[in-house]
């Protein structure tokens, strides 16, 4: 049943680039223009949107955090994401005119089941991301879309977390395209970009064993950091939440430019730190979270370094260089999520943690 491999988790991580290949299938409509069949919701109510509020839990609020950075640049609708478990007990300014996008793998995640029911008490419009077909969650809300991912049995979430990013991707250029921006072009160029990411996460999988082999020799660290900026900052904060729900060991994500804000504070000798850089751009972020990497690394970190094929400039400066393919800046935690998800793996299975089932958690959190 685990298809040849130790754990669930190992065999979810590599389905993720079917996973991402199915969320993907049939969205398309004759005329070449997006749909999404599952939609209750009218192109009109969509096009009344003034705010999308993105709500959920643990990993899949990372994916909300990812899905923020897309959504505001293809629709310019502002997009908040909160946590489920906080939303309704601020008060949240919320109308008709809100979209509420609950992401849920499970659909049964009590608090971002409480959190919808509160929005639609003030008349949102509720949609759900959600792979599991008739859950609460979907059945509570107005909308769907399905993640079509196929079940996922390992307590941490892996091909959830890449098909919730995807199906949130949709959703932007959906929004993008039922406003009527002149963006026909972009979204099909886009969709391109998406579909080629099955391939690209492939290949990720394929240089899998030099991430094994850094948590063979990571094996006793009790501590480790992730940084990462702007799409590839929520890709950080998911790194180290594997990283504790499976092998138990601190580990914290910062956003790469508040270092120097306070965190830099914590580097100090051989403390592992993985760093997420940008795409090489007209942004100059690649820039800058190289020159990130080049302080911590004076300061005697260990340097554990995501860059894309072909960045040269930050190879004097990584203790370990792990290669990822070339891909836009959105798609970028599309494929660099992976080997931070292997490497929590095959840390706790070196611990002789069972990766499927971690201590005191549950695969559905159907409590408050
Ligand atoms: C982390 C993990 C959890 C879930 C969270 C939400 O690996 O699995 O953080 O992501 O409990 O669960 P769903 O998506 O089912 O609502």
């Amino acid at each position: 049943e685990k298809g040849g491999f130790d754990w669930f988790m190992l065999k979810e991580i590599d389905e993720q680039p079917q996973a991402v290949a199915d969320t993907l299938l049939g969205r398309y409509a004759a005329d070449g223009s997006l749909q999404l069949d599952e939609m209750r919701l009218s192109d009109d109510e969509l096009r009344d949107i003034d705010k999308v509020i993105i709500i959920a839990c643990g990993t899949a609020f990372y994916a909300g955090l990812v899905a923020k950075y897309a959504i505001e640049h293809w629709t310019r609708v502002p997009c908040e994401v909160e946590l489920a478990s906080e939303f309704r007990y601020r008060d949240p300014i919320v109308d008709r005119s809100t979209l509420v996008v609950a992401i849920s793998q499970s659909g049964e995640t009590m608090d971002t089941l409480m959190a919808i029911r509160h929005a639609r008490t003030q008349r949102a419009n509720v949609l759900a991301i959600c792979n599991t077909n008739g859950s609460t969650i979907p059945r509570e809300s107005d909308a769907v879309i399905y993640t079509h991912a196929g079940p996922e049995i390992a307590v941490a979430s892996t091909k959830g977390f890449l098909s919730q990013v995807v199906a949130c991707y949709l959703l932007g250029l959906y929004l993008a395209q039922v406003r009527g921006a002149k963006f026909g072009d972009e979204i099909t160029a886009i969709m391109h970009e998406l579909e080629s990411l099955p391939a690209a996460i492939r290949r990720v999988l394929d240089d899998g064993e030099q991430v094994r082999e850094l948590a063979r020799e990571l094996v006793d660290k009790r501590s480790v950091l992730f940084l990462g900026r702007h799409a590839g900052y929520p890709v950080a904060l998911e790194g180290a939440l594997k990283l504790k729900e499976l092998a138990y060991i601190h580990a914290e994500g910062f956003a790469a430019g508040e270092l120097k804000h306070g965190p830099i504070a914590l580097i100090e000798d051989d403390l592992p730190v993985f760093v997420i850089v940008p795409p090489r751009g007209r942004d100059q972020l690649n820039e800058k979270v190289i020159s990130n990497v080049q302080e911590i690394r004076a300061r005697g970190a260990r340097t554990i370094v995501l860059a894309e094929d072909g960045d040269e400039h930050v190879v004097p400066y990584a203790d370990h260089l792990i290669r990822l393919p070339r891909v836009p800046t959105l798609m970028q935690p599309l494929v660099a999520t992976v080997p931070l998800q292997l490497f929590a793996c095959e840390l706790a299975d070196r611990l002789g943690h069972d990766v499927d089932q971690p201590r005191n958690l549950a695969k559905s959190v159907t409590v408050e």
